[in-house]
């Protein structure tokens, strides 16, 4: 190296690690986060649920990229102040609104703890992976699957349900199909599931290269579950037609309402006829840790494969899906994908093939699975079993309330822990709507909304651990409040 570039390396400047250059003035700060953090969510009762976001804080964060350097406390004094005041507000027990989990003290240190290890869990020897297949280990025996199951973590169930099509399509198709492409034979196959599935699946469909029209949907019972007999007289339609059907998606837990299709009808239904059997189980694959919930699962153990949210009833921090498949060597089949740069060994650092990277997309992944390992371990099985009950008795007291409230009315069937509802006015969809807004904007809960026969409902899905028949009365009043304001002569 010449003088003039020995000069000028960064090697001949200050120290350019990002390690503080004291570190009791971090570990103060970062106990200070911690705590403030726990008071958080421990008082989380005392804050709205939601709050909209005023322009001025909005504006805050289209601020230009930081090329200086800033004090750690003048960040953190950012968060708490911009950030911590404007969030979803699925960690409060008002919140109902669409199926967000609640997470707990327990899975946020586990998050802390991973983010210390800054572990990548797409392959090699450590004991991260030994925890995410302890993890698999667990759930494989939660769902009875066999010994040569396999399983992942992944981002969400919508990650979960276009990887189960894709194995579903390897399976279909061999594993050539992974050279060539679906082509004109994958042109032919086709997919099944109800009016009542998540629309992720049919986007599943279209990333997979068949597209949303290869999915073919079945009509529902007014319980939202799949017509079983219309889905046979489907596929037979479709082999007289020529075409190939593949695979048939199952619901443990519909978005809406919370149906459960007859998985036991359909599990047989896909042997009869040599189909893969899904089943996308966001939120509901975990009522199997409940014993009153579990029996109306039955079927569910026959799947080719899972789909499944611990973020949601499970209560483990975002995010934290999970894909669970039967046969582990199909799972494989259709991710692993060998690279020089990626070489298994006997022993050293690259041992303990396989990896979690040939059983999906991801080569690069977060310890996802500490934080459920720790909810499982500390709180058990038969404790969250009990909790997902208890969400569902809430839903319960919800809506024997409706059922007394001449001016509410049901939408649909209390299956679970979701309920449908509305007020009762003239133009009922508009008021609703506005209801649902309004007290979203008041703080007080946070539900959601869905159009069911046409008609737009509240929809309060209780999936918060923390939500009680405290939030369910808060609730009710202020529908019937905001209510009556949107329905008198000259609301607008
Ligand atoms: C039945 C069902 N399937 C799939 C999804 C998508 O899951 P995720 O948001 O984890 O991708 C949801 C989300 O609520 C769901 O309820």
């Amino acid at each position: 190296m010449t003088t003039e570039l020995r000069e000028t390396s960064p090697l001949s400047g200050p120290n350019e690690t990002l390690d503080p250059k004291n570190w009791d003035d971090i570990r103060s700060l970062g106990h200070r986060m911690l705590d403030d953090m726990l008071d958080y969510v421990a008082n989380v009762r005392d804050r709205p649920v939601w709050r909209p976001i005023p322009q001025d804080v909005r504006a805050r964060f289209q601020a230009g990229l930081p090329r200086q350097p800033s004090d750690l406390g003048d960040v953190y004094r950012e968060f708490t102040d911009f950030i911590v005041p404007y969030a979803t507000g699925n960690v409060h027990p008002g919140f109902m609104g669409w199926v967000h989990g609640g997470g707990t003290a327990v899975g946020m240190l586990a998050e802390m703890l991973a983010a210390g290890l800054n572990a990548n869990l797409g392959g090699r020897d450590h004991i991260p992976i030994e925890v995410e297949r302890q993890v698999v280990e667990w759930t494989r025996a939660m769902f009875g699957f066999p010994g040569e199951a396999s399983g992942i973590f992944v981002t969400g169930t919508s990650m979960a349900n276009l990887m189960a099509v894709l194995v579903a399509r390897t399976t279909a198709l061999g594993q050539s199909v992974r050279q060539r492409g679906v082509g004109d034979q994958g042109a032919s196959l086709t997919a099944y599931a109800s009016t009542a599935t998540h629309g992720c699946v049919a986007k599943a469909m279209d990333l997979a290269g068949f597209g949303t029209d290869a999915l073919r949907i079945i009509e529902a019972d007014r319980f939202h579950r799949i017509d079983v007999a219309a889905l046979r007289a489907r596929i037979v339609l479709d082999r007289a037609a020529g075409c190939k059907p593949f695979l048939v998606i199952g619901s443990a837990g519909t978005v809406d309402i919370g149906a459960i299709d007859d998985l036991e009808a359909l599990s047989a239904l896909c042997r009869e006829q040599g189909l893969w059997f899904h089943v996308d189980g966001a939120y509901g694959a975990l009522g199997i840790l409940a014993p009153v919930i579990a029996p109306r699962l039955a079927g569910m153990e026959n799947a080719d494969s899972i789909a499944l949210d611990f973020h949601k009833w499970g209560q483990v921090p975002y995010d934290a899906g999970f894909l669970i498949v039967r046969d582990g060597r199909r799972h494989r089949d259709t991710f692993s994908t060998p690279a020089a740069y990626l070489q298994r060994e006997a022993r050293g650092l690259a041992a303990g093939s396989p990896w979690p990277c040939d059983l999906g997309p991801d080569l690069s992944r977060g310890f996802r699975a500490l934080k459920t390992w720790f909810t499982l371990k500390t709180y058990g099985t038969e404790k969250l079993g009990a909790m997902i009950a208890r969400t569902c008795a809430v839903a319960g007291y919800l809506e024997e309330r409706i059922k007394a409230e001449p001016r509410l009315e049901l939408l649909a069937p209390v299956q679970l822990n979701i309920v449908c509802f509305r007020y009762r006015a003239a133009d009922a969809d508009k008021v609703n709507g506005d209801i649902v807004i309004d007290i979203q904007e008041s703080g007080i809960a946070a539900p959601s909304t869905t159009v069911l026969d046409g008609r737009l409902a509240i929809r309060a899905a209780i999936v918060n651990h923390r939500t009680d028949t405290r939030d369910i009365d808060a609730l009710v009043a202020a529908v019937l409040e905001f209510g009556a304001r949107r329905s008198s002569p000259g609301a607008g």
